[in-house]
């Protein structure tokens, strides 16, 4: 059979899939052959000798196993990074949030930040790539994640300015370390313990995307800790529905200012705050 034929053969089975069964087959044509999409369109009459593994694909699509873990590869603001089985596939809205901490960071000399729940390490990894000078500590409670981040950070080259570290949220940062940092940026879990999640979402960890029964608990948490370790921005991301806790959470603590990011969607996505900080704590 040949390239064009397979494409024509294998796009009816995931039309219940994806809206663009044809061209996900050829994105898994191009994974086992480990070619271009010009190499593909040139050689499209030619024999394709790989059946056996792209049906083993195809029947894990089928069953809306996501397109990302079977070709280990996602692109995220524009760059290609390595995805692994039960570590959270970026998801494009995460890119606002980089471009706002950037649009931020850009402006302070030596930027520090530190992430919390870095997954695949695309934030901190795209904003070093942006801001040569930033120097960045990563943490996260999967050491799955924590492997596969580096491996990213040495793809792209800035293993010299992100550190990853274990640690559940900011727990395991003193808070002399902490407040020597400009901002925390994060991309939390945000989903209430009951939400059901769309069948492509179920192959992705559950502590990556779930965080009690309101959603909003690690949040929370999390500003807790950013505050009592004084550090001067948190950049955040969450659900949709969560602006009004946020809202009243931070009437607790003495912030300079509070601000609101929307989605590609028009959905409230993340939050800005800006704590004023006392410098002799
Ligand atoms: C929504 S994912 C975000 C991953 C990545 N930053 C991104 O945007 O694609 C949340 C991440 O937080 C991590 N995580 C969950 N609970 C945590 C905790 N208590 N402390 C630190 N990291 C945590 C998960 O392992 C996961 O990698």
């Amino acid at each position: 059979m040949t390239i064009k034929q397979c494409v024509k053969q294998y796009a009816p089975l995931l039309k219940e899939v994806t809206h663009i069964p044809a061209k996900e087959v050829e994105i898994l044509i191009m994974h086992l052959l480990d070619v271009n999409v010009i190499y593909l369109h040139l050689n499209e009459d030619k024999t394709f000798t790989k059946i056996k593994e792209l049906e083993k694909l195809i029947n894990k699509r089928v069953k809306h196993y996501p397109l990302e873990y079977l070709t280990k590869q996602v692109s995220f603001y524009g760059e290609t990074f390595i995805i692994e089985d039960n570590i959270l596939i970026p998801r494009p809205e995460t890119e606002i949030l980089v471009q706002k901490a950037y649009e931020l960071l850009k402006n302070i000399k030596n930027p520090k930040i530190i992430e919390v729940g870095t997954g695949s390490g695309i934030i901190s990894i795209i904003l070093a790539k942006l801001i040569p000078s930033l120097q960045s500590i990563a943490g996260d409670i999967n050491d799955d994640a924590l492997n596969l981040a580096l491996k990213n950070a040495k793809k792209h080259k800035v293993e010299h300015q992100v550190e990853f570290i274990k640690s559940n949220l900011l727990e395991y940062i003193s808070k002399d370390i902490a407040q020597s940092f400009d901002m925390c940026i994060s991309n939390p879990p945000y989903i209430a313990d009951d939400y059901t999640l769309p069948a492509n979402v179920k192959f992705e960890p559950k502590n990556a995307l779930f965080a009690g029964t309101k959603g909003d608990e690690l949040i929370k948490t999390l500003l807790n800790q950013v505050s009592n370790k004084n550090i001067k921005y948190f950049y955040c991301e969450f659900g949709y529905d969560q602006k009004s806790y946020i809202i009243n959470f931070a009437k607790k603590f003495d912030i300079k200012s509070l601000e609101f990011y929307k989605d590609y969607s028009n959905f409230d996505r993340g939050f800005l705050i800006e704590f004023n900080i006392t410098n002799n704590q």
